[in-house]
């Protein structure tokens, strides 16, 4: 039987990726969407390192299955790091891609520095809060305006010189070659069957309490 593992997130783009990234395996990887209405986490920490380890075991917690996060963001040179771990929110509280870009274009506009890192932590929990750490950066140039329409989030400002190309011009497969997400999960991938052992081991087995037989 496939181990479960749900991933906490809601982000179609990360789901799609991560999906794409561990097939083959012998994980079944659901994801919020997949569970009714449960409470949201509080993404407070400071770095992403805190918020990926909140995510997962905060859901393992709540659903009672391991569970995967990913705390990923963009840090940018000329910013200080900026956005980093606020890159979701970056244009506000309900910004969409697009304005997180627009924000981005601004921000930069007459910097001639322009390097930047997509980082990513993914931390996989079991419900008593034990996890396991994964890590991932991918070094790449901010452009002046965007190019591409794959991907998601600050992809098609994220000119990948090796390549020649935003991330948002690359396929899923050729981005997950090389990106921050798809480096912490080679990691993951190449010891998936120490990570299903683990959980084997450290995931809570309930016992039901023992009765006596009504002999009356
Ligand atoms: P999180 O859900 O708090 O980890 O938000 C991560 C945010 O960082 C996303 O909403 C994107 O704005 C940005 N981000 C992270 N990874 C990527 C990526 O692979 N491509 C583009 N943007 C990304």
């Amino acid at each position: 039987m496939k181990q479960i593992i749900v991933l906490a997130t809601r982000n179609k783009g990360k789901t799609r990726e991560i999906r794409e990234l561990l097939k083959g395996f012998p994980i079944d990887i659901k994801n919020l969407d997949d569970f009714g209405p449960i409470p949201e986490v509080i993404e407070d920490g400071e770095t992403f390192d805190d918020n990926a380890y909140k995510k997962a075991s905060f859901t393992a917690k709540i659903l009672g299955y391991p569970a995967m996060a990913d705390d990923s963001g963009l840090c940018v040179e000329a910013l200080d790091g900026a956005p980093g771990v606020y890159s979701a929110r970056y244009a506000g509280k309900n910004a969409t891609d697009a304005d997180n870009v627009n924000k981005m274009l601004d921000e930069l506009q007459g910097k001639e520095n322009r390097n930047a890192a997509f980082k990513c932590v993914i931390s996989i929990a079991v419900p008593t809060g034990a996890a396991l750490t994964y890590e991932g950066e991918c070094k790449g140039v901010i452009t002046k305006e965007a190019f591409g329409d794959n991907g998601f989030g600050y992809d098609p400002l994220f000119f990948y010189p090796e390549l020649n190309k935003t991330f948002a011009q690359l396929t899923i497969q050729e981005k997950g070659r090389v990106s921050h997400r798809g480096k912490a999960l080679k990691e993951i991938a190449d010891e998936i069957d120490k990570i299903i052992e683990w959980i084997d081991i450290i995931m809570p087995k309930f016992q039901p309490a023992e009765y006596k037989e009504d002999k009356s």
